[in-house]
């Protein structure tokens, strides 16, 4: 590889940037990424030596084994050394680094009146408190809490909690619906659940407590619930209760089980030991769809998680001390594990936690922010920027965002657009765009530019980071020179890859490493152009990527199929303006049943319920049948086709039936 001159548009990082950058220029990365694959003890040593370890490693950095023929699958990292998370992201800052009055977030409320600022010292001090009140509440090393609670501060103590006392948190997206929660609290087993009151999303108030209620009851009707104390922060009731919204609220109670937040914590003492882990201890579980439509509960461990997400939040957002990062992202998804807690907290970052949407009070109010807390690293998703991209300049124009330095985007693939669009007017063209790709699985950045090193391609997540040995592969499992289309796959471990499906070895190793042995395949296709550039083409498995959350095609069908009037059902995705992708489901009724406008509304309502709000079905079809091979298997390809309307159906020869593809086409729904 070479400093890359192409004839491709490309942007090049200014001269501003690259002054005082950790990784400077493209030769400085290739010397770096060289280093990192030649030598990963010299390289990951130094990222290590950052970092307080109570005991120092006695084995090799990673040892692995990658290839399902040779054994079980497994990566080590850093083994025999003892660490804390929590010491690392908190305590060293205040003790060691002389940081406690530094800010570690501002909090901004879904209302701009609501906001607060805490610092390192603070952060750690709450941490604290909470890790007693676990304890209290009989959690050990080794336990899991399930949390389920908005973008607040509570969210991240509880956290930090966990890791501190050496339990293991398990956070569920707080728009989940009650029957997704079950379902993960009852996997991970966890003993306690930490929810709130309510929260408002925008103008919407969500009684979040009456949910994780309805969850433990779903619990104790599948088995006996595992959970023995709900942890209910008064979020609703002290923040954000204001005039009529007070009476909109009755927080169900058990006093058996339920305990409030605030009245526990006063009395918590501000001291807490750190319990000292071994470095492959669990550090947090958590959930991502999986192709036969039950959530996978990916799980990340203590010591390669900190080495990966702090070197890449550091050289990714290149950060600086005085700089002030935002990342819109929810902590319930992994880009929020990564990049709004650990990764930001290990460099002692100055963050924002921002609990509201963008829209809301109005469509500036990302704007409005960044000019507020005078933002200089930003992060968000495609999704995000196509929407507001809707509202035009103007919205951006009426506020002084000049601060930023750098932006970024994840989560799914970004249109060239888009892409313009987050470069000319909210960069004004200065700013470089990261368009880093990864997987709740990798725990960071895998892909991704370096601000002030990678000449930009639009679309393009450009090339490996630090550890990271991608290559492509053909269908028969041939590695694929040069310039290539396949699936993307990676030869070999980073510290920050996941380590296993939590309780279930088997599914992981099916999942990732069975299809080609020596490699974890990531599901992805992707294409390597002349340039050695990287571009994710999309899921290549039975994978919807909407709005930047995966879901699987079987979850969303199995939640359709429960309805009593449907017979069989199939989903597919149909290309969205705001949200990359959008579900388009076919079902196929009950003799006698009929579809109208009541059925789509109650299905649609039956998905939200199952799932929740995200996996809402755009189209719902009508399919008296659907299109099958003669073995019985449904021709997804088929159903993409009538989705878009692709007359264009190429060989039909397998298809038992091919007169049902007329009918379809005849049905199809135009418009949502
Ligand atoms: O398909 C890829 C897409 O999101 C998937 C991972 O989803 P999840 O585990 O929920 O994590 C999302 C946040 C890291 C990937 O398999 N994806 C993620 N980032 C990108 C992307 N697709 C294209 N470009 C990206 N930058």
């Amino acid at each position: 590889m070479v400093v890359p001159e192409s004839q491709d548009k490309m942007y090049y990082p200014s001269g501003d940037l690259q002054r005082d950058a950790h990784v400077p220029d493209f030769n400085s990365y290739l010397a770096l990424y060289r280093k990192s694959l030649e030598n990963p003890e010299a390289f990951w040593k130094e990222v290590a030596d950052e970092f307080f370890w109570k005991k120092p490693a006695t084995g090799p950095i990673l040892q692995y084994n990658f290839d399902v023929t040779k054994g079980n699958i497994y990566v080590k990292c850093m083994e025999g050394a003892k660490t804390n998370m929590c010491y690392n992201v908190l305590d060293r800052h205040v003790r060691e680094r002389n940081l406690g009055e530094k800010v570690a977030y501002y909090w901004e409320g879904n209302s701009p009146d609501h906001h607060m600022t805490i610092t390192y010292r603070q952060l750690l001090s709450q941490v604290c408190r909470c890790a007693n009140v676990l304890k209290q509440m009989g959690v050990k090393k080794g336990d899991r809490v399930s949390i389920y609670l908005p973008m607040i501060p509570e969210l991240v103590y509880t956290m930090l909690a966990c890791a501190r006392i050496g339990a293991v948190h398990s956070i569920v997206f707080a728009g989940f619906s009650s029957e997704s929660l079950c379902e993960r609290i009852m996997d991970a087993q966890s003993s306690v659940l930490v929810t709130a009151d309510g929260v408002y999303r925008g103008e919407k108030l969500i009684n979040l407590k009456q949910i994780a209620d309805e969850a433990l009851e779903k619990c104790k009707q599948k088995s006996l619930s595992s959970v023995t104390k709900c942890l209910v922060v008064k979020h609703h009731a002290l923040r954000t209760r204001s005039g009529a919204a007070c009476n909109k609220l009755q927080t169900p109670w058990d006093s058996e089980c339920d305990v409030w937040w605030d009245e526990v914590m006063r009395d918590s003492p501000e001291e807490c030991e750190p319990e000292w882990l071994e470095a492959e201890d669990p550090l947090f579980i958590l959930y991502t769809s999986g192709s036969t439509g039950k959530p996978k509960g990916v799980l990340h461990t203590v010591a390669g998680y900190l080495l990966y997400s702090s070197l890449t939040f550091k050289c990714v957002f290149d950060h600086h001390h005085d700089d002030v990062y935002w990342c819109t992202a929810d902590i319930g998804w992994i880009t929020g594990h990564s990049y709004i807690t650990y990764g930001p907290l290990a460099n002692g970052a100055t963050g924002v936690l921002f609990e509201g949407i963008p829209i809301h009070p109005h469509v500036g109010r990302f704007w409005e922010i960044i000019e507020k807390y005078k933002v200089t690293k930003f992060y968000t998703a495609p999704t995000a920027i196509r929407l507001l991209m809707k509202y035009g300049r103007e919205p951006v124009q009426k506020y002084d965002i000049s601060s930023l330095r750098i932006l970024g985007t994840v989560g799914e693939p970004i249109n060239p657009e888009a892409w313009q669009w987050y470069h000319e007017v909210v960069g004004q063209g200065r700013c470089p765009v990261v368009d880093t790709f990864w997987q709740t699985e990798t725990g960071g950045h895998v892909l991704t530019p370096l601000p002030a090193a990678t000449p930009l391609k639009p679309g393009s997540a450009t090339f490996p980071f630090f550890g990271v040995e991608p290559t492509i592969l053909n269908e028969h499992g041939e590695e694929l020179e040069g310039e290539a289309e396949g699936y993307l796959v990676f030869r070999r471990p980073w510290p920050g890859i996941m380590r296993t499906v939590y309780r279930n070895q088997e599914r992981f190793e099916n999942t990732y490493f069975k299809k080609f042995p020596g490699f974890y395949v990531t599901g992805d296709g992707c294409r390597r152009d002349k340039d050695g550039y990287y571009w994710i083409t999309g899921r290549i498995d039975d994978m919807l990527n909407v709005s930047g959350h995966l879901m699987s095609t079987a979850e969303v069908e199995a939640a359709l199929t429960e309805h009593p009037a449907v017979a069989e059902a199939a989903v597919v995705s149909r290309p969205h303006k705001v949200k990359g992708e959008c579900l388009y489901c076919f079902v196929s009724l009950k003799d006698s049943r009929e579809f109208n406008h009541t059925l789509v509304e109650e299905l649609k309502r039956l998905v939200r319920e199952k799932i929740g709000p995200i996996a809402t079905p755009d189209f719902i079809q009508n399919a008296p049948a659907l299109p099958k091979t003669r073995s019985g298997k449904i021709m997804r390809r088929i159903l993409r086709q009538v989705a878009r309307n692709e007359k264009d159906l190429g060989d039909l020869s397998t298809l038992a039936d091919p007169k049902v593809v007329e009918v379809l086409f005849s049905q199809r729904c135009e418009a949502a």
